[in-house]
């Protein structure tokens, strides 16, 4: 009899479906990725036709099938998803989707959202959800189709996230779980459950939203159809999976309070796992649930992160290009030489780094960036130096909210392009007063949706026993001699984004 020893996660990103295998013990056996295409129909909106996820999901799931050999396809004992939060997939009552997915960087409910927080307004929305409501949301997306498209509203049964449409697509059930319906605007995130108050006061049936299981749990079993389009076994345990950014920390073991991540990548995003529900005061921070049954996270989510570095790159310092073709070397590998040519602070040279306005810990989506204190004696070394301290102290920004809630932050995961540069890392260790480690492995979200696959097979006690066996560090920095200089440029900063923030194009 063949074994069932293999886990396949699925991880529905913007531009690609990435599907892994697992072994039982939590080795990756092998990867593989399909892209789907993105559509941008006018300014701020953003769409996606699930029919080209399902086209991705079976073409990266054959891929990484093949790439395993021998009979993998029959050996899979389960499958775990993860995808981007937020967006919005409509179906009518025979489950067919009735117009594209608004995607979570879709800006068209902006207006809903300013008026929301009106009314009902920000204490009752932290009150029944625990969180902002922002325009990537999905809840604020199907108020703009009730208004905007009300014939397709009208026929609406349905609103899933796009993972859950994925689950749907596989197995004919639609369910969802707390971490990714956390990122709705309508979940009430400390009870793990819809929001009843919050639904009926802004007029939406219950009975929209799919029914809810904790992360690992296999709500949904694999259909014959789906199974054949596969090449897997029809019947196989379908788990409840979770939004990407949980399913990363799954990924990178950041599952017990007091370990914190820190990805860097177009957008940084500072992930605290916490062992009781907690808010900041005012929601400068996402208070989501985790995909570890009884457990929540902080989030806090800087726009433009390695999204600041890439612009100053292309347009302020584009002869790097060219410099790191001839040396055979990466572009940021030359900016961060010339930032650690410049004295920390760069003597007194400022960079905001709100190019797409900010969401934690400053939610202002219209704000933006500058530099700020230039005078005629910075260099080039200066200014390239003052653009890695700004990303920086947003990042920091976030964990200093994290530390005034009361977790303690010694040591920091850092993932994602960011973490590559040895500079950056020491950067990172000096602004957020952390130690700064690195893991074995960068696994991503779809390693974390095979990982909570297994545990719902059993194949590990817990999550957190399964991360223990699976998500190693490699090397550590701690804080250097920079730490103290570095305080008072982070002070400097954080008074000039004050001075920002009444400013409008
Ligand atoms: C999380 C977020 C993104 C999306 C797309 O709040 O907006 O991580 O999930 O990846």
């Amino acid at each position: 009899m063949t074994q069932s020893d293999l886990f396949l996660g699925l991880d529905l990103g913007t531009s690609s479906t990435k599907a892994v295998l697992l072994s039982a013990d939590g080795a990756l056996i092998a990867e593989a990725q399909a892209d789907h295409p993105v559509s941008y129909p006018r300014s701020g909106w953003s769409e996606q036709d699930p029919s080209d996820w399902w086209k991705s999901c079976v073409s990266a799931t054959k891929s990484v099938l093949d790439r395993a050999g021998g009979n993998a396809g029959d050996r899979v004992a389960a499958i775990g998803l993860s995808g981007q939060m937020h967006g919005l997939v409509v179906l009518d009552a025979t489950g067919k989707v009735l117009r594209p997915c608004i995607l979570w960087n879709d800006s068209r409910s902006a207006e809903i959202c300013d008026r929301w927080m009106r009314s009902p307004g920000l204490p009752e929305l932290l009150r029944t959800t625990g969180n902002r409501v922002f325009p990537g949301f999905q809840a604020p997306k199907l108020q703009w189709v009730k208004e905007h498209e009300p014939e397709i509203f009208a026929a609406t049964t349905h609103a899933l996230l796009p993972k859950d449409w994925l689950r749907y697509r596989l197995s004919g059930v639609m369910m969802g779980e707390p971490s990714d319906a956390s990122g709705t605007g309508v979940f009430d995130c400390a009870h793990r459950t819809w929001s009843t108050d919050l639904l009926q006061r802004l007029g939406f049936r219950r009975s929209l939203f799919p029914d809810i299981a904790e992360s690992p749990v296999h709500s949904a079993t694999l259909s014959a159809e789906a199974a054949r389009a596969l090449g897997l076994r029809a019947g196989i345990g379908i788990a409840g999976g979770a939004g990407d950014q949980a399913a990363g920390a799954v990924g990178s073991g950041i599952v017990e309070e007091g370990t914190v991540s820190c990805v860097i990548g177009t957008s940084g995003v500072v992930f605290a796992p916490s062992a009781k529900w907690r808010a900041t005061a005012n929601g400068e921070l996402h208070a989501f649930c985790h995909a570890v049954p009884n457990k929540w996270h902080l989030m806090g989510v800087v726009l433009s992160a390695g999204g600041s570095l890439r612009w100053f790159r292309d347009h302020l310092a584009s002869d790097t290009i060219e410099l790191a073709k001839q040396r055979g070397v990466d572009p940021y590998e030359i900016l961060a030489q010339r930032a650690a040519a410049a004295s920390p602070g760069a003597r007194g040279l400022v960079f905001l780094p709100y190019l797409t306005g900010e969401r934690c810990p400053i939610p202002d989506a219209h704000m933006r960036g500058g530099f700020l204190g230039l005078d005629v004696s910075h260099t080039r070394d200066d200014a390239t130096r003052a653009v890695f301290e700004g990303i920086t102290f947003a990042l920091a920004g976030n964990i200093a909210l994290l530390r005034e809630l009361g977790l303690s932050i010694n040591r920091v995961r850092l993932s994602g392009g960011g973490a590559r540069s040895l500079f950056w890392r020491q950067l990172c260790a000096d602004a957020f007063d952390a130690e700064i480690a690195l893991l074995e492995s960068d696994a991503g979200a779809a390693t974390g949706a095979a990982i909570l696959a297994a545990v719902g097979a059993g194949a590990f006690v817990s999550v957190e026993a399964a991360c223990r066996a699976t998500a190693r560090e490699r090397e550590c920095i701690s804080p250097g001699k920079d730490a103290s200089r570095l305080a008072r440029a982070h002070a400097k900063f954080d008074e000039a984004t004050r001075h920002a923030q009444g400013f409008r194009h």
